[in-house]
């Protein structure tokens, strides 16, 4: 009989078996560029797929198959890739699925990385796309005859959009459309996607499922089907996760949903503060009433997460004033770690556009997110009291 494990217990034991290499506790970390047959009669076996094992390293690797074995697990996917970076996923994924003359629809409060490989890169091949608001209506309104996938956070970034994800899957099964949802912002501890029917999970591993910002890595989880089709692209492009990096990845989701527990304690903590202060115009955080997608995400999301994205009550430069007098997070883009980090959105991810283009993508020159990570939330609550008595 098969026991369902819990998430805390998933983390740990998820996607490894007992007894490892050596009687070691922990996975062994292989270096090895390529693997050795004993003979032809081996080689020609694995050839023809009688055998499962390693054969060169871009290929795979016996550090990164638990490292992905375990993501798979945590997310209800059949099987699970890792790139480099969470770029490399979603670009790798993209190659893999998109061809010259088809289309696909991207919601608009997405990474504007992501955008921009699709709008700059992708369309050089002659792909077609569609930048939509992240609403179901606006996706729906997008399909062409020659629509082939639809891709969305979820929650969105900075504004924390949440998709109802049994509409969005409803809407990819009427047109038969792949669905892919970067499910970065609530990881598997706050949503499942594919526990709603969707095809394709992403995941910037950077950052809360490695947890500690120190590595880049990405996660594509999806059925056997569409996982070997982008494994193909993967051993072609070669972006592969190393196998150092894997076991840091492996370590840091031990953790993982000890982490996310006291993030999401955090967050809806925060979020609650900063909507009183009077020198704060607007908090955007799923877990409130006031914002436009709560009914949505408390149906859907067991925790709300630790991002959450508010207004100053001034200008830019009062925004960057109040930045610069928080004590406890460090001024650096990225999300998901132990350590709180904080940013003036415009200077980073929107720095080289001018006033008139950032708020024509929605980016106002107010706007702060804060990436709780798990001090103490008194601490972090009194550190942003004092910054904001400050201005
Ligand atoms: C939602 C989301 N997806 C993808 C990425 C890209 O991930 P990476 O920085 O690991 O390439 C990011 C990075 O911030 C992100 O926030």
């Amino acid at each position: 009989m098969s026991i369902e494990k819990d998430i805390y217990t998933q983390s740990v034991h998820g996607g490894e078996v007992k007894f490892k290499y050596a009687n070691s506790i922990t996975n062994p970390v292989v270096h090895a560029s390529t693997y050795v047959f004993k003979d032809t009669e081996e080689l020609c076996d694995y050839m023809e797929g009688k055998l499962v094992r390693e054969e060169y390293g871009r290929y795979g690797n016996p550090t990164l198959d638990v490292a992905q074995n375990k993501l798979a697990e945590l997310d209800n996917g059949e099987q699970a890739l890792l790139f480099p970076s969470g770029m490399n996923a979603v670009c790798t994924t993209l190659f893999a699925l998109m061809k010259q003359g088809s289309h696909m629809i991207i919601t608009s409060d997405s990474y504007r990385r992501t955008r921009q490989f699709i709008k700059e890169i992708l369309s050089k091949f002659g792909v077609e796309f569609s930048i939509v608001e992240p609403s179901h209506d606006a996706i729906e309104r997008a399909i062409q005859s020659n629509t082939i996938l639809i891709i969305s956070e979820s929650p969105t970034n900075p504004y924390l959009r949440v998709l109802d994800l049994y509409k969005f899957v409803d809407i990819a099964k009427k047109h038969n459309v792949i669905s892919i949802i970067d499910s970065t912002l609530s990881t598997p501890y706050n949503q499942k996607p594919i526990d709603f029917g969707v095809d394709i999970v992403i995941h910037s591993a950077t950052k809360y499922l490695g947890g500690h910002n120190d590595l880049l890595a990405g996660c594509v989880i999806s059925n056997k089907e569409l996982i070997a089709n982008i494994k193909l692209y993967r051993g072609i492009i070669g972006g592969i996760l190393d196998a150092n990096t894997a076991y840091m990845l492996i370590r840091g989701l031990k953790t993982f949903a000890l982490r996310l527990k006291q993030q999401n304690q955090s967050g809806i903590a925060m979020a609650r503060y900063l909507e009183k202060h009077p020198k704060i115009s607007k908090v955007h955080y799923p877990g409130l009433e006031s914002h436009v997608d709560y009914y949505t995400a408390r149906e859907q999301l067991k925790g709300y997460g630790g991002l959450i994205s508010f207004e100053i009550d001034g200008d830019l430069s009062k925004t960057s004033n109040f930045i610069d007098s928080v004590k406890i997070p460090s001024i650096a883009p990225s999300l998901g770690g132990v350590e709180s980090l904080i940013e003036q959105v415009c200077l980073v991810s929107y720095y080289d556009l001018t006033t008139e283009e950032r708020l024509k993508v929605g980016i106002k020159e107010n706007l702060v997110r804060y990436a709780i990570g798990i001090e103490s939330i008194d601490d972090l609550i009194e550190d942003i009291d004092q910054a904001l008595k400050s201005i």
